[in-house]
């Protein structure tokens, strides 16, 4: 069982659902009429993604971008590359940018500049999880679900070399599965 790797439990299914129930209520009420492009931040943010929108009760389209940056699977470099792009124009659209994890920020600074560049009438930001302890730019999410601790989180569309995104609840991955 998947859910053996884990040292702990950090947060539920009924937890997890519980908090998008809110931020999708929160969010619905907020762009009620803005018609807003909800953006996915592949490959994590997928299933908090498809839970938040259906709680979303508005008028929405949703796309998809897939950023990586160069690094291992503990450390990123810092250079964040485009591996998919948008299928349409954000000029003039209310924009929601969707995370599962911010980190060291690096990510979401990059995606937020480039929107903004590209002329979106608003950015914003929401992430299921803040890893607050690790951020290396200033930047914050408008909208968070949990804060977590600095552990190595996973499940829920988190990884580990690629594996444990299935997980339905998020956890906290036994160090012996990365250590050597
Ligand atoms: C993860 C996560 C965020 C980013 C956060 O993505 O989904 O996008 O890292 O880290 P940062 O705040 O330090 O930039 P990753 O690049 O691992 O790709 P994935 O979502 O496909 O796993």
């Amino acid at each position: 069982m998947l859910k053996n790797d884990m040292s702990e439990i950090l947060v539920s299914e009924e937890q997890l659902q519980e908090t998008i129930k809110k931020l999708g209520a929160t969010l619905a009420e907020d762009y009620r009429g803005k018609d807003p492009l909800v953006i996915c931040i592949l490959k994590g943010a997928i299933f908090f993604m498809a839970d938040l929108v259906r709680a979303m009760d508005c008028n929405l389209e949703i796309d998809f971008m897939d950023v990586s940056s160069y690094g291992n699977e503990f450390e990123s470099s810092g250079e964040v590359r485009i591996l998919k792009d948008l299928g349409q124009s954000v000029k003039d659209r209310h924009v929601i940018i969707v995370e599962d994890i911010i980190d060291t920020g690096r990510t979401l600074k990059h995606v937020v500049e480039l929107l903004k560049h590209r002329q979106a009438a608003s950015v914003k930001v929401v992430t299921l999880l803040d890893k607050p302890e690790r951020r290396e730019e200033a930047i914050e999410a408008d909208y968070v679900g949990i804060e977590v601790p600095n552990k190595f989180v996973v499940g829920y569309g988190l990884d580990f070399k690629q594996f444990y995104r299935n997980l339905p609840c998020i956890g906290v991955l036994k160090p012996e599965f990365y250590e050597n």
